[in-house]
């Protein structure tokens, strides 16, 4: 049985696949120290750029990365559950592949918005994604896109659909952008929070820290709240309850 109950849905764990870990020594002390954190359960949330390759060729990596790193795991430390974090791209919405980018065995697609003034055509291909694909969409850390002017309101507009939004732990932990995470996290209709760890130094595992944060901040019945959401998109047992 996994050693917890939590769950982590962004993670960038898979050794050699993008900007995360480089290696499967890396690879297995973020597994472990998010183990000791009490996560049961992690999404393999590889960078995806259609600019750069395919699905096919993306998923064939990723199940090379995972076959490497699941014999070095230790049995029933955590579950690693393939996935990606998906950058926008014009197209997304009618993408033939679009499930083999989603949480495996789930419709949910953690999609990463761009660094830029969201327009219109974009906003719309995310409502396609919601209403005709049926996808369950996580907006990857919302924080980082508030800088840009008229993009908090839409935000706002796509959480109407609705789209859920995942504050990365990092941002309540650190003084310059925490009051615009709780804000985020409290005004939320579908609040989520996750690592987005990419390493064991400057992006290391650190969700529990920003659970504390969180749960200080915005109540211990708020962690609930994360859980059940979490729970709920990746189709697993809530933390605490009989599965
Ligand atoms: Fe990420």
């Amino acid at each position: 049985m996994p050693s917890g109950t939590l769950m982590d849905l962004h993670c960038h764990v898979l050794p050699g696949m993008d900007d995360g870990s480089p290696d499967v020594a890396t690879s297995l002390e973020m597994l472990r120290r998010q183990a000791g954190q009490g996560i049961g359960a992690v999404c393999c949330t590889s960078h995806y750029y259609a600019s750069r390759e395919t699905v096919a060729s993306f998923s064939a990596r990723r199940e090379a990365a995972l076959k490497r790193l699941l014999p070095a795991l230790t049995p029933g430390l955590l579950r690693l559950l393939p996935a990606s974090e998906t950058a926008f791209f014009a197209g997304i919405s009618e993408c033939p592949d679009l499930e083999r980018l989603c949480v495996k065995g789930t419709r949910t697609l953690l999609l990463e918005m761009p660094f830029a003034v969201w327009n219109e055509f974009q906003m719309e291909e995310v409502a396609a994604l919601v209403l005709d694909r049926e996808c369950r969409v996580i907006l990857a850390h919302p924080e980082r896109f508030c800088a840009f002017q008229g993009n908090r309101e839409r935000i706002r507009r796509l959480e109407q659909l609705p789209v859920a939004l995942q504050v990365n732990a990092g941002a309540l932990l650190a003084w310059k952008t925490r009051g615009l995470a709780l804000e985020l996290l409290r005004e939320a209709r579908f609040p989520l929070l996750a690592s987005d760890c990419h390493n064991l130094t400057r992006r290391a595992p650190n969700l529990q820290e920003g659970r504390r944060t969180a749960a200080q901040r915005l109540g211990p019945d708020f962690l609930d709240r994360l859980d059940r959401n979490a729970a709920d998109l990746l189709g697993l047992a809530v933390p605490g309850t009989n599965p």
